[in-house]
Formats: C-alpha cells, structure tokens, sequence
C-alpha cells in the first residue's frame, strides 16, 4: 500500500466487529511496536496487550467509560519506560519516552490500517488506575490506550488545517 495514502486514509475506530484478531496478523502489529525508531534506540517503552475482556471493561471504564474500547478484541496500553528513559535525565523521561511509544502506535496503527485492521489513540484516562488494574512496577507510565480490531464504521475524514496553516518554510 502506498504510504501516505494509507496515512490519508487510516481513521479513528470506535466502532468494532467481535471478529478475532488472525495470530499472524498479531504478529505484525507487534513486529510494527517493536521497529520503531526511539532516542538512542533505547526503546524505553513497553506494551501491554489485553486481550482478557473484563480487564478491557475495567480498562474502558478508567479511560471515563470510552466504552468502544472495551469492544476492540486487543486493547493495547503503552507505557513508558523511565527505568530506561532515565539516562537521557528529563528529556528522557518526560519526552523521548512518549515520543518513543507514540512512533511505535503510529507504526502499528498503519500497519494495522494496511491490513483491514482500525484502531484508535486514547489519551482521556486516569493513569493510577489503569496502572493498577494492570498492576504495573512504578517505573512504568501508560501514555496511551489503543484498541484494535476489524471496523464495524468508519467515519468521515475529519477536517485538517491547510498546509500553509500547518507548515513555515525557511528558504
Ligand atoms: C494524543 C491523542 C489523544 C486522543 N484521545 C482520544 C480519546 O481519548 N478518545 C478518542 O475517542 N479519541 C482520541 N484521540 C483520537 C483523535 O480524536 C483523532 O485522532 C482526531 O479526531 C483525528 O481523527 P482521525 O484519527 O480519524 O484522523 C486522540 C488522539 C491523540 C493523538
């Protein structure tokens, strides 16, 4: 597929098929996380993947009952990794660990777009709860909420701002 055509088109899925999620296909989106480019290649970021049902409800409720979530077949949580970020000081941790886990969503989100797959960023959530509804070790921060799975709709394009908007070219 081409790239920025799957960029263009991939969306914001809120709306999910109960259908399972093929093994292989799996494997993919997790190939995508993993092959992300991250500061120093220290990869300071870690995934949780929950596929358990009542542990997505209660990960539904903690993102204030978004309950599409809980919907998707595979709820992915990614956290960061200040164990690891922590040797770039505080850039490290409050800012090249985010933007690490945010490039691998964003891999994975295409890779999943590629292969009929729809997902969404969730970043409304109450961080202590979902850390211990999943038990996390302290030096873990869940950043994002992303479910996966077959779309059941696909909305409209949101609207962007022109790239002059966007965009400031020094020539
Ligand atoms: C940092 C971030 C936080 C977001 N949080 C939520 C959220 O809590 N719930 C939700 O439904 N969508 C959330 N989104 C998805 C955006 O609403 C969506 O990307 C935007 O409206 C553009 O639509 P599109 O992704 O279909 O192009 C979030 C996206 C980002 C990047």
């Amino acid at each position: 597929m081409d790239i920025l055509k799957a960029v263009k088109e991939r969306r914001s899925i809120r709306d999910f098929q109960k259908k399972k999620i093929p093994d292989e296909l799996f494997d993919k989106l997790m190939e995508a996380l993993i092959w992300a480019p991250s500061a120093g290649n220290l990869q300071s970021r870690k995934f949780y993947i929950i596929k358990n049902e009542n542990t997505k409800k209660k990960i539904a409720a903690a993102a204030l009952n978004q309950n599409f979530i809980a919907d998707a077949p595979l709820v992915i949580v990614g956290c960061t990794d200040s164990r690891i970020s922590y040797k770039y000081g505080e850039r490290g941790v409050y800012l090249y660990s985010i933007q690490d886990v945010a490039l691998s969503i964003m891999g994975m989100m295409l890779v999943a777009h590629e292969n009929g797959l729809g997902s969404a960023w969730v970043g409304a959530f109450r961080e202590e709860e979902v850390s211990r509804i999943l038990n996390m070790p302290s030096y873990l921060r869940p950043v994002a909420i992303v479910p996966v799975g077959y779309p059941s709709k696909i909305p409209y394009p949101p609207p962007r701002v022109s790239k002059k908007e966007a965009v400031e070219v020094i020539e």
